[in-house]
């Protein structure tokens, strides 16, 4: 009933590949793009201290429980609940979670595929040499100018789907692995390196005390959701990305180690994004609650500035849309690998499939920022956001509740902790366990119903 069942698509070829896979999974534009500007329009330091407790107390309880599960079920994240359900002798619905994952993935990807487009596209302006000299008001209607042109953004965001199909086809990671290890070190230096800028300008002092002074009255429902969309959206919890890189994680590497580099990693860069990005916002005087173009109007202006400048941007533009190519295989890979198993099809005709349907959505999200701007899908939001909002903010923090009520609460605590080898961190074991059942669930339905008002019309 238990026995170990191996991957049909192939493993990762040592534990170190798995964290630096998941970590290329988890440190993206989530961390570079989203980060910096949800802390700008959510009040600063209240925001990342809620973000912080979010990823301690819900993150990475879940993000355990999750490569515990992809290892044990050994396929994609539908196929991986339905078997293990079916070992542990309850009911095979469990299944959907993993449905849910893809609808979130596929949602996801759409907006992501236009921001890593505009990744792409700000490369190669940098190439151009347009940054240089730029003021702050050019750099703002440089990204307007992008984002109101629809052609550009479908053409920019086609050729990220088209570079991720090619990837995700391929299957083997293996060119994807080298290039990973060689890439992901050199953007956390780059970064670093901007952090150094950063402290050199006078905005930095500003930035610091937005970043670190927490003014508790900005916290209402919908920070604490935002705060909580985050936190699975960095480390991709809550739709099977994790889970299925799980899936290909040889047996003898450690779950719990693993998942504490990741997690650690990928709070990391935040952090330095955010020290990387203010100070420069504070000194040329722009305004934190910029919005999604935070990165792409701020960084511009301090690569016209400073020497080599030009060469760092083509370099930071590259490794960004890097950072989100490795995310998004990722956010494609669980339907791809669900679509192989079923059909006994080949991995192109599958990552195809989802690559069209993908492109499709990311295509009106797109037009959603220009020409197709009046169409609300969530109340006051356009598609772009709407997706952004329902996929981030409601279905990871779903899937990952149930992942972690499955986890916690479905399969034997015998099972779990076979899989997770806890013989000599008993402790440790029985801790991340009750996180799993009551911490992390808890948190997520009191965030919920914070953020509908429900909890103040229970509390009276
Ligand atoms: N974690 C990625 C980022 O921060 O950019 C985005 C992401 C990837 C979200 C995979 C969800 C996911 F399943």
């Amino acid at each position: 009933m238990n026995e170990k069942r191996s991957s049909v698509h192939g493993e990762w070829s040592s534990g170190l590949i798995f964290i630096l896979a998941a970590t290329g999974s988890a440190v993206g534009l989530g961390n570079l793009w989203r980060f910096p500007y949800l802390v700008g329009e959510n009040g600063g330091s209240a925001f990342v201290l809620l973000y912080l407790a979010c990823i301690l107390l819900v993150g990475m309880p879940i993000m355990i429980a999750e490569v515990t599960l992809g290892r044990k079920g050994r396929r994609s994240p539908i196929n991986s609940l339905r078997l293990i359900a079916r070992d542990e002798g309850v009911s095979q619905q469990w299944a959907l979670v993993g449905w849910m994952g893809v609808v979130a993935g596929v949602l996801i990807l759409s907006f992501y595929s236009v921001v890593g487009g505009w990744s792409l596209f700000y490369g190669f302006e940098a190439l151009k040499g347009s940054f240089v000299g730029i003021s702050s008001d050019e750099a703002t209607g440089l990204f307007e100018g992008l984002v109101a042109d629809g052609p550009t953004v479908l053409l920019w965001h086609t050729l990220f789907m088209v570079i991720l199909f090619s990837i995700v086809a391929a299957g083997v990671k293996k060119g994807l692995q080298r290039a990973v290890t060689l890439l992901m070190p050199l953007l956390f230096f780059l970064l670093l390196g901007l952090v150094v800028y950063g402290m050199t300008t006078e905005g930095f002092g500003e930035a610091i005390t937005f970043l670190a002074t927490p003014d508790l009255s900005v916290i209402d429902g919908g920070v604490f959701l935002a705060a909580l969309g985050q936190a699975f959206f960095t480390l991709s919890l809550g739709m099977g990305a994790i889970m299925v890189y799980g899936a290909y994680l040889p047996q003898q590497n450690s779950i719990p180690v693993s998942s504490g580099w990741i997690v650690g990693m990928d709070t990391l860069t935040a952090l330095l994004a955010g020290l990387a990005i203010f100070p420069i916002v504070f000194s040329v005087g722009l305004e934190p609650g910029e919005g999604p173009g935070l990165v792409f109007v701020t960084l511009p202006i301090v690569f016209g500035e400073i020497p080599l400048g030009t060469l760092l941007g083509i370099v930071f533009f590259i490794l960004l849309s890097v950072a989100a190519i490795t995310s998004g295989m990722s956010l494609l890979e669980p339907a791809v690998a669900y679509l192989t198993e079923s059909f006994g099809g080949s991995r192109v005709k599958s990552a195809a499939t989802m690559a069209v349907l993908i492109w499709l959505v990311g295509a009106a999200c797109g037009l959603s920022l220009n020409a197709w701007s009046d169409i609300t899908l969530w109340p006051g939001k356009n598609i772009f956001d709407s997706l952004d909002h329902v996929a981030s903010n409601i279905l990871l923090p779903l899937g990952g509740l149930f992942v972690a009520f499955f986890v916690g609460w479905k399969i034997r605590t015998n099972t779990v902790a076979a899989e997770l080898d806890t013989h000599n961190h008993h402790y440790l074991f029985l801790l991340w366990l009750w996180a799993t059942r009551v911490i992390a669930p808890a948190a997520v339905i009191f965030i919920f119903l914070n953020a509908t008002g429900l909890l103040a019309l229970i509390s009276g």
